[in-house]
């Protein structure tokens, strides 16, 4: 079994689609290990996307993670990484699939609902970032 990172971003929570998002990762038999609503700080944010500074998104990107709730989740599956990024879809809306959940609910490449991680060393990074307490 493997664990993943998901966190639901500001639009996400604002569009009332955190029961539709995490119940397609329920039904498709992941199990829900820890979940947590929260406004996210910046220092949080930068930790989080500390990969991505200097690119040219970075700014926009921790404005748009700290403008609102997001809702953080630990999910097990075989495979959880893997099969979490297919889930939820290509990030460029021409190339997210239906059935996706980009794919479904957003047409904007920066308003694009909902994180997860890329990389099993990533979702352990970010597990621990986020939920310390699970260590
Ligand atoms: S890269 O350069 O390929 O590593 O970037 P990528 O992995 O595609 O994206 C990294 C995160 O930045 C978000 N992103 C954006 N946010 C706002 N505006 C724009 N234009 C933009 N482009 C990329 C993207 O959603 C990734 O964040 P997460 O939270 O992982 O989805």
């Amino acid at each position: 079994m493997e664990r993943t990172f998901i966190m639901i971003k500001p639009d996400g929570v604002k569009r009332r689609l955190v029961g539709e998002i995490l119940g397609r990762f329920e039904k498709r038999g992941f199990q829900l290990i820890a979940l947590k609503m929260l406004d996210v700080s910046r220092e949080l944010a930068e930790r989080h996307y500390e990969a991505h500074k200097g690119k040219v998104f970075y700014d926009e990107l921790l404005e748009f993670v700290t403008s609102g709730t997001v809702v953080a989740m630990v999910l097990e599956a075989e495979d959880a990484v893997k099969l979490g990024r297919r889930m939820i879809g290509a990030l460029d809306p021409s190339e997210a699939a239906p059935g996706t959940i980009r794919g479904d609910f957003t047409t904007s490449t920066r308003q694009n609902l909902i994180h997860g991680a890329d990389s099993a060393e990533a979702a352990a990074r970010e597990i621990a970032l986020w939920f310390p307490e699970l260590r």
